[in-house]
């Protein structure tokens, strides 16, 4: 017999049925977390008509209870649709939607929002005032070329500033206005970011990090000790792409510490290597540290979309912070994740090399906390690669898949895999030697993810920024739930999600979960803790504890 709903995830933020897309103004307030999020209260797919704001509270940033939609398409200047935006808590602690209304003539303008009752402290209802737009669409833009402000900052000058993306006159942009009371906006002169390139970023997010340390900061820190990074979300390959620079809060313009050529978005660092977008971030300043959520769409048909009467997953929220090396972010699960550890997986640690494969028993694998070191006692075998192919690891992936033998690897984990391993997820590394140092392939490898037809199956690759003759050793943390499977590689530094639709799930059986090596080389397992996962309570109508 097929179970019910075998896709649904049990601990990643899902509205209860129908289409979410885009994580919205995700905020800490008065003691609890909330989620806005894109939705359409009428159906599993998008619909420009009816994109609303969907709202979800929570105490942990896990467990979720669904208050009433936040925003929907009512008045003239969102009349087709509330699309993404963000939220700003104002001096007086009030916090404000900024959010892209479609207007009644199908203008993207740029619209405020306020809860109606600022004594509730669950900000159930909001407001949304007469005097809307606060932007209008510029005459340089056009009107599908205007929409995502991010969470408003404060400059030296005292005044208000919001990132937005827009092409103007021709140009992919990121735009900066100012305003002294949040409602009146003026434009400054210079984008804050251009890419040569016309494609419309979607989704910027400016947010400060600090140079060293893991804290988080405040959308308005600056001064010694402070980096930004700008991020955008390209819609014609749904990658999000980021940089580390700095930010000239007088000129309001960004400026990448990597030279990537002529600005080009898509030379930029990835957030993920694998399916994820559309990403925002919000400081927890309950636990000060920055945290991003995601939007991570379906794989598998439209028509299974309508079928199971949803459609989107959120990434499990992540603490990000910038690496030592100060070129790159690092990303890790909070640490909230651990409240839903239940039982722990046997030891293990001996893989044989040369095709050797371990099942981790003991736990239900498909909802599942794993974190492994793989420790590597000699690079000798480590096989040869031209520089060349640094630039394309998701080719090098396919190519040198995790079933192939190698050097140094592939080794890793083999996850939502059938008894008879017809259907299973590798999620592996690969150690190559390049002229006289060495460099670490991550890959995931969906190509027998499912039987099922019509599921898109990439391989995703990417590599590790870590010095691995140094460490003789490179860490693994993956996610499992059901239909996701998000993988941490070295420590937080490479990360990759990936969408997964096992048929042995939904015709009764259970999965399973290995460590395998199909190198020639040894690789020692000297830590693995894999942990099964209780069902969080995620926007269930039964749930009334959060609320009470
Ligand atoms: C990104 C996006 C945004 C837009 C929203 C509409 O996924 O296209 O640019 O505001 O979705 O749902």
């Amino acid at each position: 017999a097929r179970t019910q709903d075998h896709v649904r995830t049990a601990f990643h933020f899902q509205p209860a049925k129908n289409w979410q897309n885009d994580p919205n103004g995700p905020v800490y307030y008065n003691g609890m977390y909330h989620l806005f999020y894109q939705y359409n209260p009428h159906g599993a797919l998008w619909d420009v008509g009816n994109l609303s704001w969907g709202d979800s509270v929570s105490g942990d940033l896990v467990n979720w209870a669904a208050l009433g939609n936040a925003l929907d398409p009512t008045a003239p200047f969102d009349a087709n649709g509330c699309a993404s935006g963000s939220v700003t808590i104002l001096p007086d602690g009030t916090p404000a939607i900024l959010y892209s209304g479609i207007d009644a003539d199908r203008r993207q303008v740029q619209n405020v929002a306020f809860p109606k009752n600022p004594r509730d402290p669950l900000l159930r209802e909001w407001a949304k005032p007469a005097y809307n737009p606060v932007v209008p669409l510029p005459a340089d833009v056009s009107a599908n070329d205007f929409r995502d402000p991010t969470t408003a900052w404060v400059g030296r000058d005292g005044l208000w500033r919001f990132a937005i993306s827009a092409v103007a006159d021709g140009v992919g942009a990121t735009l900066v206005y100012r305003s002294a009371d949040f409602l009146r906006w003026e434009r400054r002169a210079a984008p804050l970011h251009a890419s040569q390139d016309a494609v419309m970023a979607e989704c910027p997010d400016l947010f400060p990090v600090a140079a060293r340390g893991a804290e988080g900061l405040d959308a308005s820190a600056r001064g010694a000790g402070v980096r930004h990074v700008l991020k955008v979300s390209m819609p014609d390959t749904l990658e999000d792409y980021y940089a580390v620079g700095t930010y000239d809060d007088a000129a309001d313009t960004f400026t990448p510490d990597e030279d990537c050529g002529g600005g080009d978005y898509r030379r930029w660092r990835r957030i993920d290597r694998g399916h994820l977008y559309a990403s925002k971030t919000f400081l927890d300043a309950r636990r000060m540290r920055r945290v991003l959520w995601a939007w991570v769409n379906e794989s598998d048909s439209e028509a299974d979309d309508v079928a199971r009467g949803w459609s989107g997953l959120q990434s499990f929220p992540r603490a990000l912070w910038l690496d030592g090396g100060g070129k790159q972010l690092v990303q890790w699960p909070v640490e909230e994740i651990e409240t839903l550890r239940t039982r722990r997986a046997a030891p293990l640690q001996e893989v044989e090399p040369g095709g050797g494969v371990r099942e981790v028993t003991g736990i239900v694998s498909s909802q599942a906390d794993v974190d492994v070191v793989f420790e590597i006692p000699s690079l000798r075998r480590a096989e040869g690669l031209d520089p060349g192919r640094l630039h394309d690891p998701d080719a090098l992936c396919r190519e040198k898949g995790g079933s192939l033998t190698g050097g140094v690897g592939p080794f890793g984990l083999l996850v939502m895999a059938s008894g008879d391993m017809r259907e299973h997820t590798a999620v592996f590394f690969r150690v190559f030697r390049i002229l006289h140092e060495y460099a670490v392939l991550m890959c995931t490898d969906l190509s027998r993810s499912s039987t099922k037809a019509g599921v898109y199956k990439p391989t995703h690759g990417g590599f590790v920024d870590v010095d691995i003759e140094k460490d003789m050793s490179i860490s693994l943390r993956t996610l499992i739930d059901h239909s996701i499977v998000e993988s941490f590689g070295g420590g937080g530094r490479t990360c990759m999600t990936a969408r997964v639709y096992p048929e042995h799930v939904a015709a009764g059986s259970s999965s399973h979960l290995y460590v395998f090596n199909n190198g020639s080389a040894a690789v020692k397992v000297s830590k693995l803790e894999a942990w099964e996962l209780a069902s969080a309570s995620v926007n269930v109508d039964d749930d009334g504890g959060l609320m009470a």
